[in-house]
């Protein structure tokens, strides 16, 4: 992989192992669509989330803002890498709800590793790319306001358009 993301290969193959295992606690039995999602947090600390399926469709939440709701209610609210993981090839990617709800915590060069089902396959976006031009908390006029409710979790300068760059596409080898 020639972009880490300043993650360490320990973390990477860390990242890869705990988003697979979070398959293992979807709920998805409408679908039959696991996917599982792991987050390493800033702190260094990790929270995984499943996909939870509702048999009214639409109240289902994605693994992405499983995990995401977990790691908040436990004061974790910045985010070094995030890992995704489903049982078909190519990698699915976060859906449009969820590159939102990972905005709200997240500046535009989060790196999102999304692994399929062949051994080592592994696409990464940044979430810029994901979601170029986004709108985040930083973006409503009392910027002030918002940083203090957000406990100063998130960079006012950050430049969501700017960080994209050239995509990565390859196998994790
Ligand atoms: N799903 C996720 O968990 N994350 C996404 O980003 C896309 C979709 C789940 C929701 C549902 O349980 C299943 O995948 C099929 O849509």
């Amino acid at each position: 992989m020639s972009q880490t993301y300043g993650l360490t290969p320990e973390e990477i193959q860390e990242l890869s192992k705990r988003a697979a295992a979070a398959k293992d606690v979807s709920y998805s039995p409408y679908s039959n669509f696991r996917v599982g999602c792991a987050l390493l947090c800033e702190d260094g600390s990790w929270v995984i989330g499943a996909n939870i399926e509702n048999a009214s469709y639409p109240v289902t939440i994605c693994a992405e803002r499983t995990a995401l709701v977990k790691a908040i209610t436990e004061g974790k609210k910045r985010f070094r890498a995030i890992g995704l993981s489903v049982d078909v090839s190519p990698p699915a990617s976060p859906c449009g709800m969820c590159r939102q709800f990972i905005r709200e915590f997240s500046d535009g060069s989060v790196p999102i590793f999304m692994y399929g089902k062949e051994v080592g396959e592994c696409v990464v976006r940044t979430l810029g790319e994901l979601l170029p031009m986004s709108f985040g908390p930083d973006d409503l006029p009392d910027r002030g306001a918002r940083s203090q409710i957000l406990s100063g979790s998130l960079l006012v300068n950050d430049n969501i358009a700017g960080l994209c760059h050239t995509c990565v596409l390859e196998g994790l080898g």
